[in-house]
This record gives structure tokens, C-alpha cells and sequence, in this order.
């Protein structure tokens, strides 16, 4: 019901509001302001995501609302409280770093819950509810919108720490999809409103994986796509922390490549080029990549560059490369 569901994008309102100031402004939130600084987040950031601290307490949500008179059966709903079996409601959210996730008109929907420190589940999320789609949200989509649109570019990444130390390094076009895997919902929703995308994920092989499945998606739905690869298996707000924000702009953003790049780059790894039989299983598995490429420009172009580097003759390669083409995936 409409008047539900804004009443529940109400209470989200609220309680942001609140969580925000017991991080700023009280004892109790300390410890969890220290995190986030020691984390490296400034005043200026936190402002800006609208960070907050649920407090170490079962019913402090639950009485918030109550006493501005929201049904605690809706607040359940919404996901913001849980009913016990003996009919009484106790919070979600305790003890943790609250991070507001918007719909794309700059609404509160859900929230998503840091421990402070070690712990599981490390990020407690709002569960799909009525007014939150988690398929359907792109995290700080609200904020970057404009700036997408005038830079003509979004940069993806995995998760909230990295949006905000990106940034803070002067990336105001990212959005995150929050660590599930990219949906065709959200790739529609981004190719509305841009065309080239750079996928920047964890440079671990989860981030890896996820990002060949990412870059797949965005170009099916005609994104022209790059991929901003952080080495090292870090992710790309520890990579700030430890490098700075001048070399993650220039050595990881502006160094961003094709996705072919990407591919061969993975490939590649763990293999000693020269060693003979080695460099053979890099070229057939690379091959095989090329194979599948549909615009025959790009295929041109990365055959050529196969037969250069390892100075093979191209006919040899594009005998093989028909083989590959038939047994096409
Ligand atoms: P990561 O595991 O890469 O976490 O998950 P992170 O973003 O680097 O978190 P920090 O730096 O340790 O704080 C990427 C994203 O996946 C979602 C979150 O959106 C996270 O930012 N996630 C992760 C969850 O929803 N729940 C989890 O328990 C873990
Ligand atoms: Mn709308
Ligand atoms: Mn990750
Ligand atoms: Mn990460
Ligand atoms: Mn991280």
C-alpha cells in the first residue's frame, strides 16, 4: 500500500537521522567513530553517506518508533525490528556502523550494519522488503547520478568502504553493487544513464570471477566496458589506504584496459611464459577467448597482437581460431 510504504521510508528517514547523531554527537558512539577513523573516513564523508551507530541495545529502535507512533507490525515489515514468538519486537540493528542505502530518489530504504571489527556476519543488511529491492539498488546511485551522466562514466565496485574512499579520492561517479552479483536489473538501469562503465572489484578471485560475470552483463546490455584491475588481492579502498589516492587514480583508474586485457592478464597469471609448454597453454587458452569475440574488429586486433608477441605466423593462428569459433559457448 502506498501510505505503507511511506510510512516506512519514513521510520528509514528518522532512524538515519538518529543513528547519525549518536555517532557524531554522543559517548556511546565513540568507539564506533573511532573505527571509522582509524578506518581513515573523515567528518566530511561521513556527513556525506550518512553514516550513523545503532546502539548496543534490543529495543532502542523499537521504542524510537514506537514513540512516533509507527505500527511495529509495519516496522517488521519494513525490516527495521523483529517479532519474537511471545509477540514482542526487538532490533535489527545493534552495536553497529549504519551505512543508509537510497532508492535512486535519495529515499532510505534499507541499511546495512558494520561490526566493529572481526565478526559475522561482518555487514548485517535490511532483508527485501516492499520498498527495498536489493537486485534493483545501486549503492549511492541518488548521489552519483548527475555526475555519471555529466563525466559520461560510472565506476563499479563491490562494496560501501570502497564508494567512499573512492570518493574521497575524488570519484564522484561510484556506485557499488554491494557484494551480490550484478543483475540485469541493475546493468538496464545503468545503460539508461551511461554508456561506458569501469568495473573496479576486489582484486581477490572472488572479485576476479565477479567481474568477468559483471563485465558480461554490462556488455549485453550495450555498456562499453573497462576494468580497473587492484592488484595484489587488495580491494580498492585497502589499496587507497596503503597507496594513496594519486597513485589508485593513476595506476589503477586511469590504468584501466578492455576486458580482453583483463582476460589475458588472468591468464597469464601463474604461468611461466617461458617455458615452452606453458607458453602453448597461454596461447590456445587465449585463443580460445579471442574465439569468442563477436566484433571482428576486436578480434582482428587481439589476434594480431597473440601473433606479434610470441611471433607465430597469423594464418596458424587463424587456422586454430576456426576450430575455437565452432566449439563457440
Ligand atoms: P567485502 O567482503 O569485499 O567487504 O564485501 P568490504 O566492502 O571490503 O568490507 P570492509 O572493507 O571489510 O568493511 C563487499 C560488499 O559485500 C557486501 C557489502 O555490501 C560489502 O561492502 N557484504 C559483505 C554483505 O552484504 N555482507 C557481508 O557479510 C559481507
Ligand atoms: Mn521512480
Ligand atoms: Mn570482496
Ligand atoms: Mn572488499
Ligand atoms: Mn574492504
Amino acid at each position: 500500500e502506498a501510505s505503507d510504504a511511506k510510512k516506512m521510508i519514513e521510520a528509514h528517514e528518522l532512524l538515519k537521522k538518529f543513528y547519525h547523531h549518536l555517532l557524531i554527537n554522543t559517548k556511546e558512539g565513540q568507539h564506533a567513530l573511532d573505527y571509522l577513523q582509524e578506518r581513515g573516513m573523515t567528518r566530511e564523508v561521513i556527513e556525506q553517506f550518512e553514516i550513523g551507530y545503532s546502539p548496543h541495545s534490543w529495543d532502542f529502535a523499537v521504542k524510537f518508533l514506537k514513540s512516533r507512533g509507527f505500527p511495529l507490525d509495519l516496522m517488521e515489515k519494513a525490516g527495521l525490528v523483529i517479532r519474537k514468538e511471545n509477540g514482542e519486537y526487538f532490533d535489527r540493528f545493534r552495536n553497529r556502523v549504519m551505512f543508509p542505502i537510497h532508492n535512486h530518489h535519495g529515499e532510505a530504504v534499507a541499511f546495512s550494519g558494520r561490526i566493529l571489527g572481526e565478526g559475522q556476519p561482518k555487514y548485517l543488511n535490511s532483508p527485501e522488503t516492499s520498498i527495498f529491492h536489493k537486485g534493483k539498488i545501486l549503492y549511492n546511485f541518488h548521489q552519483a547520478r548527475l555526475h555519471i551522466r555529466k563525466l559520461q562514466q560510472a565506476v563499479l565496485f563491490e562494496g560501501f568502504a570502497d564508494v567512499i574512499s573512492a570518493f574521497k579520492a575524488g570519484v564522484s561517479n561510484a556506485i557499488a553493487t554491494m557484494g551480490t552479483a550484478l543483475t540485469d536489473e541493475q546493468a538496464r538501469i545503468l545503460r539508461r544513464n551511461v554508456e561506458s562503465i569501469v568495473i573496479c572489484y576486489d582484486g581477490d578471485t572472488a572479485g576476479v570471477e565477479a567481474t568477468l560475470r559483471a563485465a558480461e552483463l554490462l556488455e549485453k546490455a550495450g555498456c562499453y566496458v573497462r576494468i580497473a584491475a587492484v592488484p595484489d588481492g587488495l580491494d580498492p579502498d585497502e589499496y587507497i589506504r596503503t597507496y594513496g589516492l594519486e597513485r589508485f587514480r593513476h595506476n589503477v583508474l586511469e590504468a584501466s584496459g578492455t576486458l580482453m586485457a583483463f582476460k589475458m592478464a588472468y591468464l597469464r597469471k601463474g604461468k611461466n611464459l617461458q617455458n615452452e609448454s606453458e607458453q602453448i597453454r597461454y596461447i590456445e587458452e587465449a585463443l580460445k577467448e579471442i574465439a569468442q569475440l563477436s566484433n571482428p574488429v576486436e578480434l582482428d586486433y587481439y589476434l594480431r597482437q597473440l601473433a606479434d608477441e610470441f611471433s607465430l605466423s597469423l594464418s596458424a593462428l587463424q587456422q586454430q581460431l576456426e576450430r575455437y569459433k565452432k566449439t563457440r559457448t
